[in-house]
């Protein structure tokens, strides 16, 4: 089972896979907890380009993106989905497409180019005041700005149709209302 947990930066979504991987592995399941940008090379490289190390073109950035992701599922999602486990990722296509529609890029572009990443069975959407969320992510990367994650709230709405929303509320209800979902179907 591929679970995916995405928001804006600041919601939240590092906490939330921790607790459900708890969850599941009190449940006698096998769990995988990753994250978008992976630790491959074209990771590395982003983070370097999130920090504000190097500046490129905004579609490079969704160039990259998608080939990390290409590495990441090779490396790290398929392995461990084949071999039965559960995989709990934080951020994934939709990222791409809200996060770099929201610098500009063409959205049904990045869609088209990351039309060989399988879809998960089951994706989140953390919601969170982006002048909160702005205000508690304060790792220095670029992307968080109010402004800018308002953008990205709005294009999460716009082509995340499959995303299941949980607004925003105490960390245990977030938590419950996720495990609501993933308890009917594992
Ligand atoms: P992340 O480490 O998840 O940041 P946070 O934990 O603060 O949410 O992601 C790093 C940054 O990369 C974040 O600002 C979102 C951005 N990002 C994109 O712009 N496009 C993408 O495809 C992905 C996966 C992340």
């Amino acid at each position: 089972m591929f679970i995916v947990l995405e928001g804006v930066d600041g919601c939240g979504k590092s906490t939330q896979a921790k607790l459900l991987g708890e969850y599941l592995k009190g449940l006698g399941k096998l769990v995988v907890l990753t994250a978008e940008p992976s630790k491959s090379m074209v990771g590395v490289a982003l983070r370097q380009i999130l920090r504000g190390d190097a500046e490129v073109d905004a579609r490079t950035l969704a160039l990259l993106f998608t080939a990390d992701r290409m590495e990441h599922l090779k490396a790290e999602i398929l392995p461990a989905l084949e071999s039965g486990k559960i995989v709990v990722c934080e951020r994934y296509v939709l990222s791409t497409v809200a996060y770099q529609a929201a610098q500009g890029v063409d959205a049904q572009w990045i869609l088209e180019l990351n039309r060989f990443a399988p879809k998960p069975d089951v994706s989140f959407l953390l919601e969170a005041d982006p002048k909160t969320a702005a205000a508690r992510a304060k790792s220095g990367e670029i992307f968080e700005r109010e402004d800018f994650l308002k953008r990205v709230t709005q294009n999460y709405y716009a082509y995340g149709g499959e995303l299941i929303r949980i607004p925003p509320q105490s960390v245990d209800k977030v938590q419950a209302a996720i495990r609501k979902v993933v308890a009917g179907r594992i």
